[in-house]
């Protein structure tokens, strides 16, 4: 089936604000070098990470959504009755249930609004704002406030060296609200394909295996990830949908002012660019400072490259997104 972006959605809304929360611990890879056998040489060149930040004993991923979005409301100038509905991106939520969302409602004192979490895995925040985009574009709702938060250390096996390297915690928040007609969200794509859950998973902890010893001790409340089969897809989906993102929004690559991808590989990252010939100046790469935040990525570094000055009115910034599913995405916003 081709893509398809209804016209009544294109421009319907836009971004009113953005802001973020970053834990202060950090983890380094002279950290890693002490706890599993690997190398600083090995992290960096096989995935562009130096540091990553972990959330603290006492926090969980609601605490870090609720500062994010604290950040993004102040940032908009809007208060927390402002907002209609409330949609958090995450794969880690405090619990199996109540959402996330509930819980950053119930923290924050938010209204009775409608609040709840979306599961796409690293995709999860595109895959919220198609959610959010839709509900404005519907009518039903003004104000939408967006969160993608994530502590991915949480889940991560720090016995296995191919996968503990690589996740780091956050989140990011963004407050959508009506378009004006020039400025705002000119498409959103999402796709996944189920076929591929086998390659990355966190195998226990729901309805398929219960926590029980056996799943404990096979360390099944993990992620599971064969690296290099992830890595494969994740470049084909990520050129897929950029480009489907960029169909949908009627626009060349060459018209892209930032590109924003998420941020798991260095080498998905820049062989993304390479695909559209884009250059380094223009694609945010911060992998570096905080690994893979999973669906806190693209908010993250949106809030940073805003507060850098790299988005300035008109922008065109390119979201692209891959995660467990497997799951894609993109959205293509003028600023
Ligand atoms: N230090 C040193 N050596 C290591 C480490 C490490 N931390 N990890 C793996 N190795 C070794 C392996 O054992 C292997 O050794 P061998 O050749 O002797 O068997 C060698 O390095 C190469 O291993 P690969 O797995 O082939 O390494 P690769 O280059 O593929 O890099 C990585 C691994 C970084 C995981 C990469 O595959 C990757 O980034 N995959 C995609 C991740 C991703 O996009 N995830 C999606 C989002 S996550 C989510 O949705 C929750």
């Amino acid at each position: 089936m081709q893509p398809t972006f209804s016209p009544k959605a294109r421009l319907a809304s836009r971004v009113l604000g953005t802001g973020r929360f970053i834990p202060e611990k950090v983890l380094t890879n002279q950290d890693f070098e002490r706890m599993v056998d690997t190398s600083d040489e090995w992290i960096t060149t096989r995935t562009g990470i130096k540091r990553r930040h972990i959330v603290a004993e006492d926090e969980a991923t609601s605490d870090l959504a609720a500062r994010a979005l604290e950040d993004a409301l102040e940032d908009a100038g809007l208060g927390k009755g402002d907002i209609d509905a409330l949609v958090i991106g995450t794969a880690t939520p405090d619990m199996m249930f109540p959402s996330a969302a509930c819980v950053v409602q119930d923290h924050l004192g938010l209204p009775n609004i409608p609040v709840f979490d979306v599961s796409a895995a690293c995709s999860g925040f595109i895959y919220s704002m198609m959610v959010a985009n839709s509900l404005i574009a519907a009518g039903q709702f003004e104000r939408v406030a967006v969160i993608g938060a994530e502590t991915l250390t949480r889940i991560t096996d720090y016995e296995d060296r191919s996968s503990c390297v690589l996740f780091g915690d956050g989140a990011g928040a963004v407050i959508l609200g009506p378009g004006d007609g020039e400025r705002g969200v000119m498409a959103v794509y999402a796709g996944a394909d189920g076929s591929l859950t086998r390659l990355l998973k966190m195998p226990a902890g729901g309805s398929r295996a219960p926590a029980s010893i056996e799943t404990v001790q096979n360390r099944q409340h993990y992620i599971y990830m064969e690296g290099s089969e992830v890595f494969k897809s994740a470049v084909r989906a990520m050129v897929s949908s950029a480009e489907k993102g960029l169909e949908l929004a009627g626009i060349g690559p060459e018209e892209v002012d930032l590109l924003i991808t998420h941020q798991a590989n260095i080498r998905i990252i820049e062989a993304t660019a390479a695909r559209f010939d884009i250059p380094k100046e223009k694609v945010l790469i911060n992998i570096q400072e905080y690994g893979n935040t999973s669906a806190a990525s693209i908010p993250i570094a949106l809030d940073e490259a805003r507060e850098q000055g790299r988005v300035p009115d008109g922008a065109i910034v390119l979201a692209v997104a891959f995660g467990a599913g497997f799951t894609w995405g993109s959205v293509v916003i003028r600023f």
